[in-house]
């Protein structure tokens, strides 16, 4: 007998494993949603090891998901997940493989298991809501190798009524300690052939046009070679994350991580045939994925689940997933709008170096942005090409050393732009583009940084444009994820906030430090400028607001009112309605929004009253409504008043819509007033034309509304 099971191929095995972690899945839910059920059966007597299958199921705090840990009868340790009765990720495993030692990830037994309720509410600096409730149970498993070497790893799960994070912990221990970690296989196994909603895994940038397929569709190798991009490597067939999906059973899930520490970003391999994703961390050069040493842990595992696909971005539980704010102080930083010596480069109006002989960060240049901002309440500026290097910076091969951060150009006199802001009340933002060369910037950076907190700038926009040098090191492994930390850290010591463009993905790190303010780290509105294949569709923003937005904030740039980009560039336009722009300022969430057009084409244009209001930290947000990559409808009202604003946004379908408020406080009358796409609007063909009227609404006010095709709504709501 036991020769004959000896003889079972890997693959037979593994139908006896599925067969029985199946048994095990209905055998729990007959258990009648007991807060935390201990479940262990001894299933087959004569497996190789003869080891019973092991179950521990635990339930979000409300009972509607339910988290199955299990160790099969090789000792591996595995997950299934559940909603109500259906499962919603099946048997997926987790293991690690390592340089010059044996994988983790079998022949393990359980040393203790325990279960806990977390509940806390915090508040957030600044943010898309006020309060924040962590509610969750956890289920920690402490894991032992049955084997001589007896290696220990936890697992602890946490699990919440909006989705599932997990991570794996290796303590310090005598037989594990400094390792590499070749491959960390978490898998991710779906129940359907669902629709997907990704960007490909390239481990340098995440400037990617989404694409709409089924999951067994997924094609990433699709998207090399784009020549938009100044650096691009997609190895697999892999997607970045958050990656969303919708099941046939109209439920929605989305994949991230959070609290990515001294870890390789991850990507996720599609598994076609299996329907499965399974993680794939971003290399270094030598081919290994991490290098670290006992104690550690891996960032969390996420799975946001949801029955409205408003309710992803709703939820809370990336940043619930990380640690407390470190800061002691941070009254040096307050959310702001503000515009930038900016758009005229990427309209080729001016340039950023000094040799072309249009220079756009002039000291002239800079007070009249100033007066503009000032007069608009607009409380920063940024100025990009105001520093040494432009002029060799790109399309170099060693970037090291060309870029200095302390060293303006002639024509930009620092210091007096810097107290000419200061007595306007417009605080000048620091730009800081490293070209891609993180080491030339780690050294200087503490004097950049000093020169800023004598300057009283508080924030630093950083770039990362090009292949990383050291050659071979990628944007988002490892090497660099620490570097991304060390600037935030370095940031925290000078009193200076972060905006990072070509970043590492946002982790829900801005809890822990909130001088991570926001980033780039999608495709944003600089393509609608110079894209070679026509910039951003009508439909990027309503799928980027249930994928990249989960993440965190974006620094997306808004508020380009000439639309057809005339006369600069005759090939290029943004794809919206004026209306759908002044929307993208309550539908896209940050706590640093640019107003990023060009001073005279805000000048004497009645639309611009709705930037001039609206409030860029919020008390709350909800969102009423939305279809992924169809529209999204979001309310937010003001941090420390009782205005409102509202945004809903289209892509190239017309819409009509009820909107209610309802969500107002009753008795209270407000004073609306609507920025519509006008009757005969279109994104294309008549993107600017815009109505403005005022209404006077209160909490039982239903107002129907009209969206052109590519278009929106922006809506301020100030009582009266
Ligand atoms: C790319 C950034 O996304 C853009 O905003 C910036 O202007 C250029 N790099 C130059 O740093
Ligand atoms: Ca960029």
């Amino acid at each position: 007998m036991i020769f004959l099971f000896k003889a079972l191929s890997r693959i037979e095995w593994l139908f006896i494993r599925i067969f029985f972690s199946n048994l095990t899945s209905n055998l729990v839910s007959i258990m009648n949603r007991l807060p935390i059920i201990v479940f262990l059966i001894s299933v087959l007597s004569c497996q190789p090891e003869n080891k019973p299958y092991q179950s521990i199921s635990t339930l979000s705090p409300s009972g509607n998901l339910e988290l199955t840990f299990f160790l099969n009868s090789f000792g591996e340790p595995g997950y299934l997940l559940k909603k109500g009765n259906s499962v919603v990720l099946d048997t997926g495993y987790i293991s690690f493989d390592f340089k010059d030692i044996s994988p983790i990830g079998s022949g393990l037994s359980i040393v203790e298991t325990i279960e806990e309720t977390f509940d806390e509410t915090w508040e957030m600096p600044w943010g898309e809501d006020r309060e924040v409730r962590n509610h969750n149970n956890e289920l920690f498993v402490a894991l032992k190798e049955t084997g001589e070497l007896g290696r220990l790893i936890n697992l602890r799960f946490k699990l919440y009524d909006d989705g599932l994070g997990f991570r794996t912990e290796f303590p310090e221990q005598g037989n594990l300690g400094e390792v590499v970690i070749m491959d960390e296989n978490t898998q991710f196994n779906l129940t359907g052939d669902h629709k997907t909603w990704w960007i490909p895994g390239d481990w340098d940038i995440y400037e990617h046009l989404y694409s709409t397929s089924k999951f067994s569709e997924i094609d990433a190798k699709g998207y090399e070679n784009d020549e938009n991009l100044a650096q691009t490597y997609i190895p697999e067939n892999a997607v970045n994350t958050p990656v969303t999906l919708k099941t046939e059973d109209r439920i929605y899930l989305s994949f991230h991580e959070a609290n990515l520490t001294d870890y390789s970003g991850m990507t996720l391999k599609v598994n076609t045939e299996k329907l499965m994703f399974e993680s794939e961390l971003v290399g270094a050069p030598d081919g290994s994925k991490v290098k670290t040493k006992t104690p550690f842990v891996t960032p969390w595992r996420t799975v946001q689940v949801a029955d409205r696909a408003g309710d992803l971005i709703e939820s809370k539980l990336i940043v619930n997933l990380n640690e407390p704010n470190k800061l002691d102080d941070f009254s040096w930083f307050k959310p702001m709008k503000y515009m930038g010596i900016w758009w005229e480069m990427h309209l080729d109006k001016s340039s950023w170096d000094v040799a072309a002989g249009k220079h756009g960060a002039t000291t002239e240049n800079t007070k009249k942005y100033v007066d503009f901002a000032s007069e608009n309440n607009i409380g920063g500026l940024l100025v990009e090409g105001w520093n040494t290097g432009w002029e060799s910076w790109i399309d170099v091969e060693d970037r090291e050393g060309i870029f200095d951060f302390v060293t303006p150009y002639p024509d930009y006199d620092l210091e007096e732009v810097v107290r000419y802001g200061k007595e306007k009340d417009v605080d000048l933002i620091m730009h800081h583009e490293t070209s891609a060369a993180p080491r030339t910037y780690e050294q200087q950076l503490d004097t950049a940084y000093r020169l800023m907190e004598s300057l009283g700038i508080h924030a630093v926009k950083t770039g990362y444009v090009g292949q990383i040098i050291p050659k071979g090191e990628r944007h988002h492994g490892q090497w660099m994820v620490n570097h991304y930390r060390r600037v935030l850290e370095k940031g925290v010591e000078h009193k200076v906030a972060i905006n990072a463009h070509e970043p590492i993905k946002a982790t829900g790190l801005r809890r822990t430090y909130p001088n991570a303010i926001s980033r780039e780290g999608l495709r944003g509105q600089e393509f609608n400028a110079w894209a070679k294949d026509g910039g951003n569709p009508p439909e990027h923003l309503p799928i980027v607001a249930f994928t990249r937005m989960l993440a965190g904030p974006i620094d997306f740039t808004p508020g380009i009112f000439n639309i057809k980009l005339d006369p600069y560039k005759e090939n290029n336009q943004v794809n919206t309605t004026l209306a759908h722009q002044l929307a993208l300022y309550v539908v896209i969430y940050s706590p640093v929004q640019m107003a990023a057009d060009l001073v005279e084409h805000y000048e004497n244009q009645p639309a611009f009253e709705f930037i001039r209001n609206v409030g860029v930290d919020w008390e709350q947000s909800k969102v009423l409504d939305g279809e992924i990559g169809d529209f999204v409808v979001i309310a937010r009202q003001e941090r420390g008043t009782d205005k409102w604003f509202l945004g809903a946004i289209t892509d190239e379908e017309a819409r009509e819509m009820e909107i209610s408020f309802s969500f107002l406080e009753s008795g209270k009358e407000y004073n609306a007033v609507l920025y519509a796409d006008e009757e005969n609007a279109h994104w294309d063909e008549n993107p600017q034309e815009i109505r403005i009227t005022e209404k006077a609404v209160n909490q039982k006010t239903t107002l129907p509304v009209k969206l052109a095709p590519g278009g929106g709504i922006a809506i301020s709501i100030i009582p009266r």
